[in-house]
């Protein structure tokens, strides 16, 4: 099958883009230097490329994603880099012999349910500056003794710079990150253990304060981190078909994937072909304008970059992997879903 003869829209993985990333990264954080995000990817096919390149160690944000890499063989160090309440749950992946299940923990109340669910490591997750999930750093050493006290191992911290991945700004974020990170620091202090945990495809070479980077979005990238200038290569693509045109000097045409095949949480997307202008995107349909390109026909396959990569491959059920000619494989989002 060649990509252009795929029912539209599609998700389509440049092979030649995707193997350069996972090099590029495993060379420069090796094996355990870097905990895979999953939820960049949702998918166990490109995972197990990921543990190809020597990756054991991988971060999910949802029990589902906990679950599937389980049940797919890959659950030698899993970490839920994300607080949960829901003990029947951690209790059914506790009970597992095929799986090291370390849980993230910012209260008192995910403390206790990790205890009823019978987990048995945690990591203190600790408010680095991004207003979401993670304790005071004041507050990580009464925590983990609250934990160890409940007879739970503390493997250390993490805490995730998430505000800072985006600033384009590098020798400014390079200092904020420093900063954030002299938090978790202070917090590893009082809690001790061997894992420091945090960072992202945008702070990936420039936290070197942490022993384990857990970045996701660097597999197959989108316009927000192409904006930062890294070694990674563009390799996610929607591909579109277009369905009507106009005539005239003003001209736009219209494709068949809108925001329902593209996150917009990060704006509209790109065409792949920079002489093209996205006007705006509707559920179905994005409208484009040529500029100085020719029109197309209705019926011509069109490619378009995403802004936001993760919640764009958790609309698609399948990912297609292919270079110009040839689709190679067809890869499941089989972690979709909670
Ligand atoms: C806890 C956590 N760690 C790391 C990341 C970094 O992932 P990415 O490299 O895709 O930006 C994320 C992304 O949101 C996250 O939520």
């Amino acid at each position: 099958v060649k990509p252009d003869d795929l029912r539209t829209p599609a998700l389509l993985v440049d092979k030649a883009a995707f193997e350069h990333n996972v090099a590029t990264m495993s060379s420069r954080l090796p094996g355990p230097a870097l905990r895979p995000h999953v939820k960049a990817f949702k998918s166990t096919s490109l995972a197990r490329e990921l543990v190809s390149a020597g990756h054991e160690t991988f971060c999910c944000a949802t029990l589902r994603e906990v679950e599937g890499m389980a049940d797919a063989g890959m659950g030698t160090d899993l970490l839920l880099a994300n607080q949960t309440v829901d003990v029947d749950r951690l209790g059914e992946l506790s009970a597992r012999d095929d799986l090291r299940l370390t849980v993230a923990v910012d209260s008192d109340a995910t403390i206790a349910a990790a205890a009823t669910g019978g987990v048995r490591e945690v990591l203190i997750d600790v408010n680095v500056g991004l207003p979401r999930c993670g304790c005071a750093p004041g507050d990580a050493g009464r925590l983990a003794d609250l934990a160890r006290a409940a007879h739970i191992g503390v493997r250390g911290v993490m805490g995730y710079e998430g505000h800072l991945q985006a600033l384009t700004d590098r020798a400014k974020q390079a200092a904020l990150v420093e900063r954030s990170m002299a938090k978790l620091l202070e917090a590893h202090d009082a809690v001790g253990g061997d894992v420091i945990s945090g960072g992202g495809t945008g702070t990936h070479d420039l936290n070197t304060w942490v022993n384990e980077i857990q970045a996701g979005s660097y597999v197959l990238m989108d316009t927000q981190y192409n904006r930062l200038g890294m070694p990674f290569q563009q390799g996610l693509f929607v591909l579109a078909t277009v369905i009507s045109t106009t005539s005239g000097d003003d001209g736009w045409y219209v494709v068949d994937a809108g925001l329902k095949a593209l996150a917009m949480d990060h704006g509209d997307p790109d065409m792949a072909d920079p002489a093209h202008q996205v006007l705006f995107c509707s559920d179905e349909h994005t409208t484009v304008r040529p500029g100085e390109a020719a029109m197309p026909a209705v019926g011509d396959k069109v490619r378009m970059v995403p802004a936001h990569i993760d919640p764009t491959i958790a609309k698609h059920e399948v990912m297609h992997v292919v270079d110009d000619d040839l689709v190679h494989d067809t890869w499941p989002v089989d972690l979709r879903g909670w």
